[in-house]
């Protein structure tokens, strides 16, 4: 058979991928998972959403069953996310009435959550997305007016990381985010890393999503985001790579071209190459997806055809693949 990515980059970093569950039904996919990745993150079923869709009505049925496939593979497992504007139910943010909770309440409501979830996966989940994408750099203290924001401010960051902290003191606590590259970005990401380290808040990693496109964004910015995190002492992951075959919205193959599919191979090699480059900074990589027929981008932002990733939908390793092993 063809070399494993786990044993392949097994000296550089964890090599990981995001799955769904009905993805253990198949044992073709089950295979694939299990001989490739010595990590895993669960795509959506550790979300405030899935877990506590009612208050105080917690549900790990398909958190448990896909943490049970990691224990059984001998995979580590990144849990994702604790604290994020999508995916979280409302009621999270309302009194009986419809209107916005206090700080206090908030704070309550998420320490439980938190807690309850972080102290359940402790043995298992060695890292979390504490806080995912928070950032919004056109505001003037690049934070994200979500309803965590609304209420809360700046404190609901510090708080997220505290309660994880608490639930699970060997937990690395990551802030995780997209287009981490991106200057006003990269500089608000930055400014909130420093306040918080200045008040010792419980922070261990950057992580980088690195859902790129064909064309963008270039190789060197990539690596700069890199080296800038890193240089906090930080950890870094990244933790959501995939590689869009189109540029916009509005584009969409029938199949692949040729010149398409070329130019992502080479990415995926330039991309590696720097991973390689800093692999004594860079602790796992994980693509969002294991293969091009389980891909978020096949229905976000437009349902559409994609193959961004390593695998094809038959399961096969594509150009891309033997490109990184070939210069891992
Ligand atoms: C995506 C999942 O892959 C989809 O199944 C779901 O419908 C939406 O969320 N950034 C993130 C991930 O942090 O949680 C998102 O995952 C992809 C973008």
């Amino acid at each position: 058979g063809i070399p494993s990515l786990k044993a392949v980059f097994g000296d550089q970093f964890l090599f990981g991928a995001a799955f769904e569950n009905f993805e253990l039904l198949q044992e073709a996919d089950r295979k694939l998972l299990a001989k490739h990745f010595n990590s895993v993150t669960p795509g959506n079923v550790l979300k405030w959403d899935t877990l506590q869709r009612q208050e105080g009505v917690f549900d790990f049925t398909g958190a448990d069953a896909a943490v049970q496939f990691a224990v059984d593979n001998g995979q580590q497992v990144r849990g994702h996310t604790l604290v994020w504007h999508n995916q979280t139910p409302d009621w999270v943010f309302r009194d009986a009435s419809g209107n916005l909770v206090s700080k206090d309440v908030l704070f309550q409501r998420m320490e439980n959550h938190i807690k309850t979830v972080v102290g359940r996966y402790k043995d298992h989940i060695y890292a979390w997305d504490v806080a995912n994408e928070v950032i919004d750099a056109g505001q003037p203290d690049g934070l994200r007016r979500s309803l965590w924001y609304q209420i809360a401010g700046e404190e609901y960051i510090e708080k997220a990381f505290i309660y994880a902290h608490e639930a699970d003191p060997d937990a690395v606590l990551f802030i995780n985010d997209y287009n981490t590259h991106e200057p006003a970005k990269s500089q608000a990401l930055y400014n909130l890393i420093q306040r918080l380290q200045a008040k010792g808040i419980p922070i261990h990693g950057v992580g980088h999503q690195t859902h790129m496109n064909i064309d963008y964004p270039s190789m060197s910015e990539i690596e700069n985001s890199i080296v800038k995190f890193a240089a906090l002492g930080l950890k870094t992951e990244i933790t959501e790579l995939d590689i869009d075959v189109y540029s916009n919205s509005s584009q969409r193959y029938d199949t692949l071209p040729d010149n398409i599919a070329q130019k992502q191979t080479t990415r995926y090699k330039q991309l590696f190459d720097i991973f390689k480059k800093h692999s004594a900074l860079i602790d796992n990589v994980t693509v969002w997806g294991k293969d091009d027929g389980n891909t978020w981008l096949r229905k976000f932002p437009v349902s559409r055809n994609n193959w961004p990733l390593l695998f094809n939908e038959r399961l096969q390793s594509k150009p891309a693949y033997w490109a990184i092993v070939n210069a891992a």
